[in-house]
C-alpha cells in the first residue's frame, strides 16, 4: 500500500509522526469500535492479587512465546485487599502460566530486588536461547523516604524458565538502568509543565523487514514556554504525549540509543501509553492506550486503544479509522477496561486489556475515587478481561467479538465462530 492510501501524516516529512487535532477531532463511537459490555466472571481466576497492566512473553519476532507447551503473562499486581486507586504506588510485577490460556496460575514476584520502590509497566522477551529479558519502568527512586514520581527504564537479564518439575521462572536477575529522558527529546521531569510527566512502559520489538532492534516507550516532547507550536497556545502545548524510541545497534537487549520519537501529539493529548506495534501485510500498526482526561481542551476522547498504521516503523503515521480510535468502552460502561494490548492471531488481531471499573452510574474516575471504600472496591475488576477479537485491512478495524476472561488462546488454536460468521452460516444452510 503506497503512502497515497494510507493518506497523509502531519509532517509529510520521514521519521517524525503526529497526532493531529484535526484527526482527533473526529473520534466518536461506532459499531465497529465499541467492545462488548463486560460482566465480571463468576469466578476470580487469582483472588489474592489484583492485577492491571498485562504483558505476554514474547519471541524476537513478536510472536507470544509457548515455553514447552505454556504461555507466560507478567502483569503489575497489588494485594486485592488494598484500595484499587493506592495500587499505583506498591505495584509489583508478578509472572502467570497456562497449560490451556484459560486457566492462569500466578507464579510470585518476578524479582527479590527490583530498581525503582515500585514497578509500572513493561514487556517481556524469551530470547532465541531460552534467556529471559524483562524490560520495565522503575517509578520512584529506592532508598528514597517519600513516594516519588520519577520514572527510567530498566531491563533485567539473567532469568530462565524451568518445566521439569512444573513450572518455574527464576533469576538470579541483574537489573540495568536503560534509558532516561535528555530533556532535548524527551522531556525531564523537571522541565514538565504539568502534574503529569512519563517516561515509561518500555516494549521490545524486532523489526521484520530490517532486522533491527528497538525499544519503544511513553514520553513527552519538550515544549518551551513561549513556542509557537499550537499557535503559541501554553493551555493546549502543556498535552504533548509521544511515543519514543529507542535503537539497539548490536541486538543486545540492554545497551540501547535514544532516537527521535516515532510519533507525537502535541495539542492533542498527554499521554500515550504502553506503545507497540503489530506488523501486518507489510504494514506497521502501532497502538497506544489514552485516558478520556488526558486529552487537550477542545478535544473529546474516551479510555481507549488508538491506533496509527505506516508503510514503515518510521513512516508517516496515519491514524486507523480516520481519527486513531480502535477500541473503546461502551458509553454505559466509560471505564471498564484499560491498558490494550494488541498481538496478532491467525488472520485476526487480539486485544487483551484488564478489567477496570465497572456498575458504572454515570460517574467519573474522580467521583469513583470520593465513594466510599467498600464501593470502590465492589467496582473495580482487577483481573485480564475478555479479548477483543479484531478484523484490521488497511487502515480499517473493526471488532468482531470477544473471547472469555483470561482467555488467551494457544498458538494455532482455532476460535470460535464471531455471531457474523455464525449467522451467515445459518443462512447457507437455509
Ligand atoms: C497504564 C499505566 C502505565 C503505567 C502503569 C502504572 O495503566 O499508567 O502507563 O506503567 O499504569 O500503574
Amino acid at each position: 500500500m503506497t503512502n497515497e492510501a494510507l493518506g497523509e501524516g502531519r509532517s509529510g516529512t520521514k521519521g517524525r509522526a503526529g497526532w493531529t487535532r484535526e484527526q482527533a477531532s473526529r473520534i466518536e463511537r461506532t459499531d465497529d469500535t465499541v467492545a462488548p459490555i463486560v460482566y465480571p466472571p463468576q469466578t476470580e481466576q487469582i483472588p489474592e492479587v489484583h492485577i492491571w497492566d498485562t504483558w505476554f512473553l514474547r519471541n524476537r519476532d513478536g510472536t507470544l512465546a509457548t515455553v514447552d507447551g505454556y504461555r507466560v503473562c507478567f502483569s503489575l499486581t497489588a494485594p486485592s485487599d488494598l484500595l484499587p486507586g493506592k495500587r499505583h504506588d506498591v505495584a509489583t510485577i508478578r509472572c502467570f502460566y497456562s497449560d490451556d490460556g484459560r486457566n492462569w496460575h500466578n507464579a510470585g514476584p518476578v524479582f527479590e530486588e527490583p530498581l525503582g520502590q515500585r514497578q509500572w509497566a513493561g514487556s517481556a522477551l524469551y530470547d532465541d536461547d531460552g534467556s529471559v529479558y524483562l524490560f520495565y519502568t522503575a517509578a520512584g527512586e529506592e532508598g528514597a523516604e517519600d513516594l516519588t514520581y520519577t520514572q527510567r527504564i530498566v531491563g533485567a537479564g539473567g532469568g530462565s524458565i524451568d518445566t521439569a518439575d512444573g513450572f518455574a521462572l527464576s533469576g538470579p536477575w541483574t537489573h540495568h538502568e536503560l534509558l532516561q529522558p535528555d530533556g532535548d527529546r524527551y522531556e525531564r521531569e523537571d522541565q514538565s509543565r504539568r502534574m503529569i510527566y512519563t517516561f515509561r512502559d518500555p516494549w521490545f520489538f524486532e523489526d521484520p523487514e530490517t532486522g533491527e532492534t528497538w525499544l519503544l516507550f511513553e514520553a513527552n516532547t519538550p515544549v518551551p514556554e513561549g513556542s509557537d507550536v499550537c499557535g503559541g497556545d501554553d493551555a493546549l502545548q502543556e498535552f504533548n504525549g509521544s511515543v519514543g524510541i529507542a535503537r539497539s545497534p548490536t541486538g543486545d537487549p540492554l545497551a540501547w540509543e535514544l532516537e527521535d520519537p516515532l510519533l507525537d501529539a502535541v495539542g492533542v493529548n498527554q499521554e500515550l501509553e504502553r506503545p507497540h506495534v503489530v506488523y501486518r501485510d507489510g504494514l506497521y500498526y502501532l497502538f497506544i492506550s489514552s485516558h478520556l482526561h488526558t486529552f487537550a481542551p477542545g478535544l473529546e476522547g474516551f479510555d481507549a486503544l488508538y491506533g496509527f498504521v505506516a508503510e514503515d516503523l518510521r513512516g508517516d503515521y496515519v491514524p486507523l479509522n480516520e481519527s486513531g480510535l480502535v477500541a473503546t468502552n461502551p458509553e454505559n460502561a466509560p471505564f471498564q477496561s484499560y491498558s490494550w494490548m494488541a498481538f496478532p492471531h491467525s488472520d485476526e488481531v487480539l486485544v487483551q486489556s484488564f478489567f477496570n471499573y465497572y456498575d458504572f452510574d454515570g460517574e467519573t474516575l474522580d467521583e469513583i475515587a470520593h465513594l466510599s471504600e467498600s464501593e470502590q472496591m465492589r467496582r473495580f475488576g482487577g483481573s485480564l478481561g475478555p479479548a477483543l477479537r479484531l478484523e484490521v485491512e488497511g487502515s480499517r478495524t473493526r471488532i468482531i467479538g470477544s473471547l472469555g476472561h483470561w482467555h488467551i488462546p494457544l498458538a494455532g488454536e482455532t476460535l470460535p465462530l464471531t455471531d457474523r460468521e455464525l449467522i451467515r452460516r445459518g443462512k447457507h444452510n437455509d
